[in-house]
């Protein structure tokens, strides 16, 4: 359906909450097409907000039909570990039912990362399941799980940097089971030290997780592989770490891609990865500082 004859809702009658849902979604595909933001902002003008929506995702699907075709399917992406007895459930029974067996263990905008509360034999295996379409240029969950082996392999080979990746242990991707298995990082993502507020403390070494994540994205950029997602919420930190833990752990493959150096330009270049480690880092400058002032002034 072309936008113009889409249906013209009557904005009036939208709840808050789906018309919030709808302007997130139109931030988002601003964000994933920075370079053709201004271009696309004048395409939308004066459209409703669905029907902005309805007209950018066509034009992000058309881009997207442009570029190479998907699904990648990683060969690193193998079964690594036994499938255990509760997620294989999800392949024989309903995966609604299996589902509700979970608990959340945290969730972003597109997916929930789910655990079993009290296996013992998958303790630290968490479920990743979307709760949305992909939209833009993100990875579908094979691919997003294709990517996430290769980032893993790098991490594994890199180890010397400290900076960990998940292992994913397999993909589901049946008509009404879809999952990446992955183990269960240890630590906190720096949206939630912020959100939660919670204590940085004062042996975490700022300095130091930004060496180790810079030489870490210097090193996979170099191989080709680029994050383009590196947020606030796909940096964990490990804070309660022992010696041999890694620093941090980079999570979410959702927009990850191979891009061999001569084919880099527009929106993904080879300094993206950093310079959105460097705004993370920062950000938790700012947060280390503000607490410390709190602190002073208690
Ligand atoms: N392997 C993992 N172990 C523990 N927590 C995780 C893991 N992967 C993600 N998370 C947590 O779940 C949140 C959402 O996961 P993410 O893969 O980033 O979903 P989305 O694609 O929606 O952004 C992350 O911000 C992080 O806090
Ligand atoms: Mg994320």
């Amino acid at each position: 359906m072309s936008p113009e004859s889409a249906p013209k809702f009557a904005v009036e009658s939208l709840s808050t909450e789906a018309l919030e849902d709808i302007n997130h979604r139109i931030d988002f595909i601003l964000e994933q097409h920075e370079p053709l933001r201004d271009k696309w902002e004048s395409l939308i003008e004066g459209l409703t907000p669905p029907n902005q929506l309805n007209r950018l995702e066509d034009l992000a699907r058309k881009r997207r039909e442009a570029l190479p075709p998907r699904p990648y399917i990683s060969e690193k992406l193998l079964i690594t570990k036994e499938v255990p007895e509760k997620a294989r459930l999800l392949f024989e029974k309903n995966f609604q039912e299996v589902i509700a067996g979970t608990q959340e263990v945290d969730r972003g905008y597109n997916g929930r990362i789910m655990e079993y509360p009290d296996a013992e034999d998958d303790k630290k295996v968490v479920y990743k399941i979307l709760i949305r379409h992909p939209i833009g240029e993100q990875n579908d969950l094979l691919s997003e799980a294709s990517y996430l082996a290769d980032l893993y392999a790098l991490s594994q080979k890199n180890k010397d940097l400290r900076i960990g990746v998940p292992q994913p242990f397999y993909c589901a991707t049946l008509t009404n089971a879809r999952l990446i298995a992955m183990q269960k990082v240890p630590g906190v993502s720096v949206e939630n030290v912020l959100k939660q507020k919670l204590p940085l403390p004062k042996e975490y070494d700022l300095a130091l997780l930004e060496e180790s994540l810079l030489a870490f994205v210097g090193r996979i950029n170099a191989a080709g592989f680029h994050h383009n997602d590196l947020r606030v919420g796909n940096v964990m930190l490990n804070l309660e770490r022992e010696d041999s833990e890694p620093l941090a752990h980079i999570v979410d493959t959702g927009n990850a891609k191979w891009i061999p150096s001569s084919k880099l330009k527009g929106e993904i270049d080879n300094t993206t990865d950093s310079v959105m480690i460097k705004k993370v880092v920062e950000t938790l400058r700012l947060y280390r500082e503000r607490q410390q002032t709190t602190e002073e002034q208690k």
